[in-house]
């Protein structure tokens, strides 16, 4: 798939590397495409990965937002047109929402015509990087009314080294997948169990 990343961060970066291992075709849509901050990514992925924003996204099929939830207006803006898109939005707005909507999916949802879906949000960018744990691959969740855009989410969570990716719900439940990401957060952080822990949903 041809895929824009929009913020290089720790989750941009992530699965920048897991997709292009994956023989996707991955390109990073930026403000400032070879900023100082971007330097170390462009190391590993690649200068001509870089470029602007509205370039990355407009030869792409995909769109992974991967910014402060906040930014999304502004991304939103200078993203082109957007029908016949997948995003994928890996956001979580648990401490600073996009007001006046809840999450970023909700923004996208109303002022684009893309099929949008939440993934990504639900670990942390480590496991992005990493999501094998001895011989168990961790999961992942998808929420939102789109049947296209968790097609494409699921295949991209296996691509990147992921067990499964579990069908969350609709739109109704992006803020609980959300809350969910918090839970994470709360288990690895504010409880101290640290960053390399990770969800698995198992069957009997
Ligand atoms: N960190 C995690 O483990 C994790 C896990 C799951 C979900 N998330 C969510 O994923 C999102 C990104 O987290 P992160 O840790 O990757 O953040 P990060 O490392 O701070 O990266 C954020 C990226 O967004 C870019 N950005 C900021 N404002 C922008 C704008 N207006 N237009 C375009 N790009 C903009 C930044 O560019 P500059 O550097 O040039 O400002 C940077 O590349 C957050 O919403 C977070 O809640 C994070």
């Amino acid at each position: 798939m041809k895929i824009a990343i929009i913020g290089s961060g720790n989750v941009g970066g992530a699965l920048a590397q897991g997709w292009l291992r994956a023989g996707h075709q991955v390109v990073i849509g930026a403000k400032f495409p070879l900023s100082e901050k971007n330097q170390h990514l462009a190391t590993l992925i690649g200068k001509d990965k870089f470029m602007g924003l509205k370039e990355a996204v407009q030869t792409s099929e995909v769109v992974l937002i991967a910014t402060p939830p906040t930014a999304i207006f502004d991304v939103i803006a200078e993203m082109g047109e957007l029908a016949g898109k997948v995003i994928i939005d890996a956001t979580n707005a648990v401490r600073q929402k996009p007001l006046p909507y809840d999450t970023v999916y909700h923004a996208l949802v109303d002022k684009t015509p893309a099929q949008v879906v939440k993934c990504f949000n639900t670990t942390g960018f480590e496991n992005m990087l990493n999501p094998t744990y001895g011989e168990l691959k961790i999961d992942l969740f998808m929420a939102g009314d789109s049947e296209e855009a968790k097609k494409v989410a699921l295949q991209l969570a296996l691509d990147a080294g992921f067990g499964a990716c579990m069908d969350f719900g609709k739109g109704d439940k992006v803020v609980l997948q959300e809350q969910f990401a918090l839970s994470w957060i709360n288990l690895a952080i504010m409880q101290g169990h640290g960053r390399n822990m990770a969800f698995k949903v198992v069957w009997r």
